[in-house]
């Protein structure tokens, strides 16, 4: 197994610094994950946790300055909690439960046992099962991914993977189109944070912003917008309810993969999304369930 010495810090932010601020710490850390601050649920502003993760143990004095002079910019005082490395069996701990491989079109999704063993011809996404939903197994992760090969010939810059569980379909995409930057949420906090995790392991921690959102309902996915790529495999209800969140979140010609649905309930979500302007491109079929791909245009 790979020998992994992983540093973590932590400051917070003010929503007013989002998204810039995140563009900003890109180069600093390996990688960059986004929190509401639990302790100041009761506070009217809404502030963010930044929790950076490094490869290696930074110097703390140029960390800071770095850090200082990014927050300074944005018309805040920096904070750091204290730099402390990952201890190893927690991370570990993520990476425990076995995947078994699978080769799902262009993709090959595996656990860190099978971590050599990845195709010359194939993109290797490395997912642990057990914390969140998203292990490739699921005929509607796959349904997503089918979905995603067929949109390859088009280019995302802003896409959003909402229920994203595991981080499997965000990591997917920031593989697919490389010069696209993610945002990826879940409203299970446990999700969130294997989702920053995955990416990191993936190699993809720079572009993909993990976070903690119900639905729409949350500073980090309404900042971001509006975006080329929505991916959601979530349940048929939500979908229908978020569908009004949905399209005016949406770039011109955005596209849209939903899941997570069975074919009977296909016509209700279809036609939730119809009433907002959208229309069918694709439909993609794995045993009983369905993803859909829609389009503003
Ligand atoms: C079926 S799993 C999909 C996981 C992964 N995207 C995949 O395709 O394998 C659905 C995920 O959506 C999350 N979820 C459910 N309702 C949500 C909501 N209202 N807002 C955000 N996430 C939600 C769940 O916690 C779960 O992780």
């Amino acid at each position: 197994m790979r020998s992994i010495s992983l540093w973590k810090t932590n400051f917070l932010a003010p929503a007013s610094a989002m998204p810039a601020l995140l563009d900003d710490l890109d180069e600093l850390a390996l990688s960059v994950a986004v929190f509401e601050d639990e302790a100041n649920e009761l506070e009217e502003t809404v502030r963010w946790r930044i929790d950076l993760t490094f490869d290696h143990e930074p110097a703390l004095d140029k960390l800071e300055a770095g850090l200082q002079e990014i927050v300074g910019r944005h018309g805040f005082t920096l904070r750091l909690a204290a730099l402390e490395p990952i201890p190893e069996a927690d991370w570990l701990a993520v990476t425990a439960a076995a995947v078994k491989p699978l080769r799902l079109g262009r993709f090959f999704v595996h656990g860190a046992a099978a971590r050599s063993e990845v195709p010359a011809d194939a993109i290797g996404i490395e997912v642990e099962a057990g914390l969140a939903f998203g292990s490739g197994e699921h005929q509607t992760t796959q349904a997503c991914l089918d979905a995603m090969e067929g949109l390859t010939g088009r280019r995302f810059a802003r896409v959003l993977d909402l229920g994203t569980g595991s981080g499997i379909l965000a990591i997917a995409a920031a593989h697919l189109w490389p010069e696209a930057v993610v945002t990826a949420v879940d409203n299970d906090p446990v999700a969130a944070r294997v989702t920053a995790e995955n990416a990191l392991l993936n190699g993809v921690g720079g572009r993909i912003t993990a976070g903690v959102s119900e639905g729409w309902r949350s500073d980090l996915v309404r900042l971001a917008a509006p975006y080329d790529l929505v991916l959601a495999n979530i349940l048929a209800d939500p979908l229908i309810v978020m569908a009004t969140d949905l399209a005016p979140n949406l770039a011109s010609g955005g596209v849209v993969v939903l899941s997570g649905f069975i074919g009977r309930d296909l016509p209700r979500v279809l036609g939730a999304h119809e009433a907002q302007g959208l229309r069918e491109l694709e439909r993609v079929e794995r045993d009983a369930w369905r993803a859909l791909v829609l389009t503003t245009a």
